[in-house]
């Protein structure tokens, strides 16, 4: 169903890789929405998937950025402000990436390069996102920025690895840059964090499907899927949540606030 919310907005979404992509579905809902938006993923990416797909769906136009380049994301904001002819109102920061998981090193012997690389993408990226629109002045007043997290930046998912400290510092550039750019313009910042999800990155995950199963069987209203994460995303950008800023919103079925279900407590109930 569209509510409009988006009518007259225009926007940046980055990280829809394939169509199960969260980012995907944000553009979708978006679209359906009203709003008008450039895509962006990284250049590989983009050779990699389907974007163009979704780019002719949505009446839009890709412009490939890498995340990690401050040079890429002026080229990204300053085009994107010509295209849609005029300043930003929202930015969804949907990337992430470990080549630390991708090569299999556990937490206890990461190669110490390669995790500066999941750093520098999973989580420095959105201050380059934010210092880049700041410096150019690219995003308006009341304007709202939402990048996706996940609960092991709080809590121990042993498996989810370098991943869980980008997505400790991503949280934390939320808090931090979203004083900084509420003083500035308004513009709030904050990350959702988003149960486990059917996704290239999802999957990544050593254990990934026990993982989901284990979450399920713990949140009260079972995990939330993409669409849903995309429902949200677009109350965030929406004008109904303009005085959220700073923080990191669990979209999550209920799992981070439930200690134990009576399905996990079945599986473990003493047969004596
Ligand atoms: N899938 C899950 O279980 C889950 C749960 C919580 C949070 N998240 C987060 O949601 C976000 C989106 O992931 P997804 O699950 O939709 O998977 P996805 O693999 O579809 O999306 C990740 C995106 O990051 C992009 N990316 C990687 N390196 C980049 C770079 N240098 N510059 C620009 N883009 C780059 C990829 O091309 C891809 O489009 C990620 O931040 C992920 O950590 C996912």
């Amino acid at each position: 169903m569209s509510y409009q919310l988006l009518k007259g907005k225009r926007g940046i979404i980055f990280g829809a890789l394939d169509s199960n992509s969260i980012a995907w579905k944000v553009a979708q809902r978006a679209h359906e929405e009203g709003a008008q938006f450039v895509l962006s993923n990284a250049p590989v990416a983009l050779r990699l998937g389907t974007i163009a797909q979704l780019a002719e769906e949505c009446n839009t136009i890709v412009i490939p950025a890498d995340a990690t380049s401050v040079e890429d994301l002026e080229n990204l904001f300053t085009k994107s402000i010509e295209h849609l002819g005029g300043k930003i109102d929202f930015v969804l920061h949907s990337i992430g990436m470990s080549p630390n998981v991708r090569k299999g090193k556990p937490y206890t012997a990461l190669d110490y390069d390669l995790y500066h690389k999941t750093l520098d993408i999973s989580s420095m990226s959105l201050h380059k996102v934010l210092q880049t629109a700041q410096r150019l002045d690219a995003i308006s007043e009341w304007g709202s920025v939402v990048a996706l997290s996940y609960i092991a930046a709080q809590r121990v998912f042993p498996d989810y690895n370098d991943m869980a400290d980008a997505k400790s510092m991503l949280e934390s550039i939320a808090r931090s840059y979203g004083y900084q750019y509420g003083k500035f313009r308004k513009v709030r910042v904050n990350t959702i964090s988003q149960s486990p999800t059917k996704t290239t990155a999802g999957s990544g995950v050593k254990g990934f499907g026990a993982f989901f199963n284990y979450a399920e069987a713990i949140s009260p209203l079972g995990n939330a899927d993409s669409l849903s994460c995309a429902d949200y995303c677009i109350t965030l950008f929406s004008d109904l949540t303009r005085m959220v800023t700073m923080q990191n919103l669990f979209h999550d079925g209920g799992f981070s606030f439930t200690g134990v279900s009576n399905e996990v407590m079945q599986k473990f109930e003493d047969p004596a």
